[in-house]
């Protein structure tokens, strides 16, 4: 059998293959609640042979949002629907993570495709759940003054950071009842946890800025509090963007000491993403993530997931097989062709078993007609 299709691992989580569909905002929920889009969008990649599907950035509070139509679990009856899709996920061999986060200065930011003509009136607003608040972030600084999208957010003081902590814990225990088999929490691609990192956008004074320590604090602290209460026998991510990509930012040997850091809070794998600041930009092309996640991976030992542009099989397989990462992850390529683990699966030799029961048939059918 394939690396790329043989089962694996975490704690008490064995996934059917390595393939993980990435998360993948979709701007498609009212109030945080996830609904039929959600259902059908995730539930896709199931049927698909995937080894795990990692719901959306989801918000852990309101403010945490990106815009106003992400999922959010800041409040119980947010359990309910995630559930739902969760226990599909599973009834297809799946298993489900959930990416918790907090989008700081980068929040209430607009849905692209709802602009000022979709939202003339208070009718079309809340038709589409319409909301607009201040951002909070490290620092009182616009992540591009120059776009009007972003506001001046307010700079958290020590209560705010207890809150987004708070939220934290509260969003993973949210997950647990929903039955989700993972927690990734976000740190990466510019939002509020990447902004405490990156001498980009942390500007603070006190224990949470100035030195890489302390721009530091707030992740681990969110890491060891959301692995204090998920439970022991599940894993936990991290996405980082292991490198801001820009002069002056956080760098790929600062990611190697958080990932050590990380892992001895009980992180299980880092989920190896880049970029997310106005300043830092990288071209996407095949690969072009791998040595984030072969650094990571070689230099704190702990588990990576590679992402970006990685739908070539063969090219997927060579990077478990060179000991790159441990896993493969696909956003643009799942959306491609939501069957993407299972066109794997019989490229490289194997056989239909990976498809759902219903869809078994195709088996027959390309018997019949030899
Ligand atoms: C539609 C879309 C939505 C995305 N939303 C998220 C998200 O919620 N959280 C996140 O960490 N990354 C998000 N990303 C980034 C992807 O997870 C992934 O890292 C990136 O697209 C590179 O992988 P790819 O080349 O397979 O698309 C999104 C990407 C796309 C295309």
């Amino acid at each position: 059998m394939s690396k790329l299709m043989s089962p694996i691992t975490l704690r008490g989580l064995t996934l059917r293959n390595r393939t993980i569909v990435a998360p993948m905002c979709q701007y498609s929920a009212r109030d945080g609640f996830a609904n039929d889009w959600h259902m059908v969008h995730l539930g896709r990649f199931g049927m698909g042979g995937f080894g795990l599907v990692v719901f959306e950035a989801t918000g852990i509070l309101p403010e945490a949002r990106i815009s106003y139509g992400d999922l959010g679990l800041w409040k119980d009856e947010h359990v309910a629907p995630l559930a739902r899709i969760v226990a599909f996920l599973h009834s297809q061999g799946a298993a489900a993570g959930i990416q918790l986060a907090h989008a700081g200065r980068k929040a209430s930011t607009p849905v692209a495709w709802n602009g000022p003509a979709e939202l003339a009136s208070e009718e079309q607003r809340r038709a589409v759940g319409y909301e607009h608040w201040r951002p909070v972030a490290p620092s009182a600084e616009s992540h591009d003054p120059a776009n009007p999208d972003f506001q001046v957010p307010a700079a958290l003081d020590q209560d705010g950071i207890r809150r987004v902590i708070r939220g934290f814990v509260a969003a993973a225990q949210r997950a647990e009842q929903a039955g989700f088999d993972v927690v990734e929490i976000h740190a990466a691609h510019g939002y509020l946890l990447n902004q405490f990192l990156s001498p980009l956008a942390n500007h603070r004074t006190d224990e949470y800025g100035g030195s890489r320590e302390n721009r530091m604090r707030l992740v681990l602290e969110v890491t060891e509090a959301v692995r204090a209460v998920w439970p022991q026998e599940k894993p936990l991510l991290a996405r980082l963007s292991v490198s801001d990509n820009a002069e002056g930012g956080w760098s790929v040997e600062d990611s190697v000491v958080l990932a050590t850091e990380l892992k001895a809070r009980g992180v299980d794998a880092v989920d190896c993403s880049s970029g997310g600041f106005a300043q830092g930009r990288i071209r996407s092309a095949q690969n072009y993530q791998v040595p984030f996640a072969r650094a990571v991976k070689s230099g704190a030992g702990i588990p990576t997931v590679a992402v970006g542009v990685l739908g070539n099989v063969a090219a997927a397989e060579a990077i478990l097989e060179q000991g790159e990462a441990d896993f493969i992850a696909l956003a643009r390529g799942a959306l491609d062709d939501p069957n993407w683990a299972l066109h794997a699966n019989r490229e490289q030799g194997g056989d239909y078993t990976l498809w759902p029961v219903q869809s078994r048939r195709v088996a027959e059918y390309d018997r019949l007609t030899k």
